[in-house]
């Protein structure tokens, strides 16, 4: 069937791969920031709290992106509970969280994310510019959210 000249093939399948793969991280990103923005205590929990809302709003929008690129391009998005609990990365400190913790927590997140997601760039535009164009905006936001929680370690 036709994709009305979008993207078809090999490239569609390796376009939709590298989006889905950097799907579920970003539900991750949004899921553990949350959790620690519930659950952060300590001297410096308000900037904290706010810091980790942001860290969410911002990474709601990279997977609503990139769902909806997924689909743009042909394929199917995947956001399910079972395929987000598929990703291989930390698991979030569980109950009450010190504040050191959770800024480690999102540092290694943001970070394994960030390197993840960088590795995917070259082969996405070799398939499709586009995609790989929306990855790089968004690896710009992960790495400056990234600064912004190490530099408190
Ligand atoms: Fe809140």
């Amino acid at each position: 069937m036709s994709n009305y000249g979008v993207l078809e093939g090999k490239a569609q399948a390796a376009a939709v791969a590298a989006l889905q793969e950097s799907l579920v991280e970003f539900v991750r990103i949004s899921l553990d920031a949350k959790q620690l923005h519930w659950n952060v205590g300590g001297r410096e929990f308000k900037p904290l709290h706010e810091q980790l809302d942001s860290l969410a709003d911002s990474s709601r929008s990279w997977y609503d992106d990139v769902a909806e690129r997924i689909v743009a391009v042909g394929g199917a998005a995947d956001g399910s509970a079972p395929a987000v609990a598929g990703v291989d990365l930390p698991a979030v400190p569980a109950g009450p969280v010190p504040a050191t913790e959770a800024i480690a927590h999102v540092v290694r997140v943001l970070a394994q994310v960030g390197a993840l997601v960088r590795s995917r760039l070259e082969p996405l535009g070799e398939s499709d510019l586009v995609s790989q164009d929306l990855l790089i905006g968004i690896l710009a936001e992960v790495e400056k959210h990234l600064w912004m929680f190490r530099v408190q370690l």
